[in-house]
């Protein structure tokens, strides 16, 4: 979910819109603002349509005049169905407090009870609710609404992130908990948002709330903090900008983003080759010896470290593992250990919950983020960014390339700082990473021709299986998780060799498997295994290529091996194939429905 607040000198309607679009990808089920008016009440608008359809329903407000004070909310559904009485912001009895609430509050129900047994009466079936409630409660103790909701605050169990309004008086305190919440002033007005993203325009600078913080958000910024934090948090500087907004004559974000992957892996490698086989990439990380790497992430950035991983076995001979996010938790730490996690936005849940249940003892954790000011880049030892710029589609694309590229170049830094490799091998390894820029640019361009032909002939496919061995399984895997996320069609993927122990039986006539060819030879067998049922063989790699022209077509191997932990631009046609279909089907590719890009509760 995604909040904004603001309070400003002009109105706050169009700014609210605004910032709602651009967190949109937080969550799109349902959209909300609420403003102050002019005469000391609260103007509320919502929605379980986009963003676009309370823009129109603000246009029409015929109420007295709004403010430059609101709140805004758009919401990826938790607690209660995707309804119009469920969407944010939510306010008292009284309508006097309105508020916006990201997170989980554990104890709702136990809160709920005690609330409507001193006859409080609530409007909706979501969690959040509560919280405006207990603020009004508190508010009609103290009179004052920051002691208000630091006590209310007190009274929850979970993870919140809130902006709570007070039509009367027109104050506005901000509360975080274990979600991301930052405040910002500027000569335009003083914000609150989820997300920097949301108010880069208007914004250079801006403070993170850490737990327990409760704000003001007056004239000037009045904080409470816990204990371990007395002094307001340091200013942070954006490096974000709305320009690049916009959709550069693509149709949709995702096929700009796929478009972008060139040009992206260009830039990082440049910046990064030169770092690499003097160790100076890995020790500018200051992190201690290892011995062996864990990779934890969630969705495509659990694939981008299972690649990363592969590499640090496949180059340098270190163990390493993957882990999970979600299931991380109890996992066990093996002495030195360096921990890499990764997620694009670095505010997701599942990866927080785990970096801060696992026992560290002497291993260390890095952070791979595309967002240099997030919870995770905060909580790690050390960080690194994947410099992508700005992905707004929700399925991952050129964030995938860029997690890869920069993981990789950090392992080699690391491999060759350690003397588990020497420098000539680091840079002829180096010098393989300047080729991928082109690859993937070729593999767009295969891409683009074979796969539109074949999407009629797949289109009515109900079921789809991805095959790999050895560096192709994670690609299966990615291609798959693309493949769900927008055709909303079921896809599984398999190490190409487990398919004669079950996932066979699923094969008949006309069968979609889509086979990733890393080079190893026994896939061939599996290819005819599905050929002998009828299925319907797209091979990525290799000799007879449904999508040709890729460096693994080529014939010729990689001079430093790259293909040992590739085969990166694989991933291109997987993601054409999974955007073709879906355009084909009719979906929405860049908000697919029931997803959000940032999954900031458990
Ligand atoms: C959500 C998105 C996925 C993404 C995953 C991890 O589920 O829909 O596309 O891969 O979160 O996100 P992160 O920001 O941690 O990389």
């Amino acid at each position: 979910c995604g909040i904004v607040a603001c309070r400003m000198d002009e109105a706050a309607g169009p700014f609210l819109i605004d910032a709602l679009k651009l967190l949109e990808y937080r969550g799109y089920d349902s959209a909300g603002v609420a403003i102050r008016t002019l005469d000391g009440t609260m103007a509320s608008s919502r929605t379980t349509n986009r963003v676009e359809t309370l823009e129109r329903q603000l246009d029409e407000w015929a109420g007295p005049a709004l403010s430059g004070t609101g709140i805004g909310h758009t919401r990826w559904a938790t607690h209660g169905a995707v309804t119009e009485s469920n969407a944010h912001p939510h306010a008292d009895c009284r309508q006097r407090v309105s508020i916006v609430h990201n997170g989980i509050i554990e104890n709702s129900d136990a809160l709920r009870r005690q609330l409507e047994q001193t006859g409080h009466l609530f409007a909706s079936e979501v969690d959040s609710e509560v919280v405006s409630h207990l603020i009004e409660e508190e508010l009609l103790i103290t009179g004052d609404l920051r002691s208000a909701v630091t006590a209310a605050t007190l009274r929850l169990h979970g993870s919140w992130a809130i902006v709570a309004l007070d039509a009367e008086t027109g104050r506005m305190v901000a509360a975080a908990h274990r979600s991301p919440l930052l405040v910002a002033r500027s000569a335009r007005g003083v914000f609150a948002a989820s997300d920097i993203n949301a108010i880069a325009e208007f914004v250079d600078e801006f403070q993170a709330m850490t737990d327990g913080d409760v704000v003001e958000l007056g004239e000037e910024f009045v904080w409470t903090r816990s204990g371990a934090h007395s002094a307001a948090p340091a200013y942070a500087t954006s490096n974000w900008s709305g320009v690049t907004h916009g959709l550069a004559g693509h149709t949709d974000y995702m096929s700009k983003e796929i478009a972008e992957q060139p040009e992206t892996a260009a830039r990082i490698i440049d910046r990064l080759a030169p770092m690499i086989a003097d160790g100076s990439l890995w020790s500018g990380l200051n992190l201690p010896p290892f011995e062996r790497v864990a990779v934890l992430g969630c969705g495509t950035s659990l694939n981008a470290g299972r690649v990363i991983a592969n590499a640090f076995g496949a180059l340098g001979d270190v163990p390493n593992s993957s882990l999970i996010a979600s299931e991380a938790s109890s996992a066990i730490m093996d002495p030195r250990t360096l921990v890499i996690a990764l997620s694009q936005s670095g505010e997701t849940a599942d990866v927080l919950r785990a970096i801060d249940d696992l026992d560290l003892g002497t291993s260390s954790l890095m952070a791979l983020t595309n967002s240099e000011h997030s919870t995770l880049a905060r909580r790690a030892d050390s960080m690194l960014n994947c410099n992508a710029g700005p992905e707004i589609g929700v399925a991952a694309t050129k964030t995938f390339v860029a997690q890869v590229i920069t993981g990789v170049a950090m392992a080699l830094s690391a491999l060759a700082a350690t003397r588990r490799i020497d420098r000539d091998y680091a840079r002829r390894q180096t010098d393989d990473l300047r080729r991928i820029p082109d690859l993937l640019a070729h593999a767009i361009a295969a891409s683009q021709k074979a796969i539109p032909p074949l999407i009629e002939e797949i289109r009515d496919a109900q079921g789809f299986l991805f095959l790999g061995r050895g560096a192709g399984v994670v690609y299966a895997a990615e291609g798959a998780l693309k493949l769900k996320e927008l055709s909303y069609r079921w896809a599984e993927h398999y190490p190409a060799g487990e398919l004669k122990h079950g996932p066979l039986a699923l094969v008949e006539a006309g069968t979609p498997v889509v086979v990733i060819d890393s080079g190893d030879r026994r896939i061939e067998s599996n290819i005819s295994e599905v050929e002998a049922r009828g299925g319907r063989i797209i091979r990525i790699g290799g000799a007879g290529s449904t999508i040709p022209a890729l460096g693994l077509s080529l014939g010729t191997a990689m001079p430093g091996g790259i293909d040992r932990w590739g085969p990166l631009e694989s991933v291109v046609p997987l993601q054409i194939l999974a955007r073709d279909l879906a355009l084909a089907l009719g979906r929405d590719v860049d908000k697919p429905r029931n997803l959000a890009k940032s999954v900031t509760v458990e």
